[in-house]
């Protein structure tokens, strides 16, 4: 268990598709302190989800745990774990919805970001069994941003224009925009 330096953008890690991981590499002790890992960095940052490319692992899998109180996020209901592992992401309808969002490996920033509102996740779960769950609300933006980077993508990338800003400016100006 350990503590990871979380890359940044710019770090060409960020930008790769990762690789899907074997049956034998997610039975294996790696996976476990790879996890351990990245559990321990995503909680000691006070984040809300994590993905192995962020501490330069580029293989597919993401942790998602919403905690029942977060300094970075307000008034977010707690989830489970999730540990979500080769990931294909179904869009179920066309509405969409709007959230801030900010990111481990982008620091001290906040942007808006439009998503799709209602999503189906197709994943293996740690046993490499075949899981699929159905998604809405906050949780279905924070399985996305995540799964995004999986696949080379940052929440920069999809922000809405003029909406990127830092923190404190966004808490201070603009913390009753709330989402949509
Ligand atoms: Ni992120």
């Amino acid at each position: 268990m350990a503590i990871k330096e979380v890359i940044k953008m710019g770090h060409p890690t960020l930008r790769l598709t990762a690789k899907e991981l074997t049956q034998d590499e997610v039975n294996s002790k790696w996976m476990k302190s790879l996890l351990d890992d990245m559990r321990d960095t995503m909680n000691h940052l006070g984040g809300i989800g994590i993905a192995a490319p962020q501490i330069n692992e580029s293989y597919q899998v993401a942790i998602i745990h919403l905690p029942p109180e977060s300094d970075r996020y307000e008034d977010v209901e707690e989830s489970q774990e999730f540990v979500i592992i080769n990931p294909k992401i179904k869009v179920l309808d066309e509405q969409t919805q709007i959230f801030w969002e900010g990111c481990l490996s982008v620091p001290g920033l906040r942007g808006k970001v439009e998503r799709p509102a209602h999503i189906k996740i197709d994943y293996l779960d740690l046993d490499y069994k075949e899981q699929s769950i159905e998604l809405d609300g906050f949780l279905a933006t924070v399985f996305q941003h995540e799964l995004d980077h999986l696949f080379g993508v940052l929440y920069v990338d999809k922000v809405i224009e003029n909406s990127l800003m830092y923190e404190e400016e966004q808490q201070k100006f603009h913390s009753e925009d709330v989402n949509t």
